[in-house]
């Protein structure tokens, strides 16, 4: 082997070691979810990360170089928008972790109408953002935070 190709092999063996590692990372710090519980707990992510750095903008300990509220806003929206779907696959009785509880559809048109005032509340608040008027973005923030918490109290585990 040319020391070209023996770094390429040590380069792709790393790579793979790497991800190897990772993946057992994951598997060992994360209970095992079914694919549906998976992809909704995805969703969620998106909707943390982003509705984090939106709070990091807003007490400004981001700077404004680096904080684009509308951006956030923006991708929050979307997120919130698609968590309705993400948890019509009816998992009660499933193998795998989840946080979700049963009375999510044992009461389907109760969590749904929240996920729908959700998304409703997050467009609100990133259309204000997008105009950059303050009173509006202060008079939206509020709703969109007070959707997390009040359906995690009745559907998270
Ligand atoms: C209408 C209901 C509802 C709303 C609104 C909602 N969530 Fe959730 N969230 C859930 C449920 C149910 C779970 C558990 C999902 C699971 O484990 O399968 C969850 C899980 C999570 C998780 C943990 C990820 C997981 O699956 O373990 C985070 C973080 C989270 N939500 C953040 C938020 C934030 C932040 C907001 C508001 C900006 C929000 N959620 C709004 C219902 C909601």
């Amino acid at each position: 082997m040319n020391s070209r190709k023996v770094k390429m092999v040590t380069a792709a063996c790393a790579l793979s070691i790497g991800i190897a590692f990772t993946g057992n990372a994951i598997a060992a710090d994360k209970k095992e979810r079914s694919p549906a519980s998976q992809y909704r707990h995805d969703v969620m992510e998106v909707v943390k990360y982003s509705a984090a750095n939106i709070g990091q903008i807003l007490r400004k300990t981001a700077t404004p170089e680096e904080g684009d509220l509308a951006g956030y806003a923006e991708i929050l929206a979307n997120a919130a928008a698609l968590s309705k779907s993400a948890f019509k696959p009816d998992t009660r009785g499933q193998d795998g972790f989840t946080e979700a509880k049963d009375d999510i559809w044992a009461n389907w048109d109760d969590f749904a109408g929240r996920m729908d005032k959700f998304a409703n509340d997050t467009r609100a608040f990133a259309d204000a953002a997008k105009s950059g008027d303050q009173a509006k973005i202060g008079a939206t923030v509020g709703e969109v935070f007070k959707n997390c918490k009040s359906c995690h109290d009745k559907y998270q585990d």
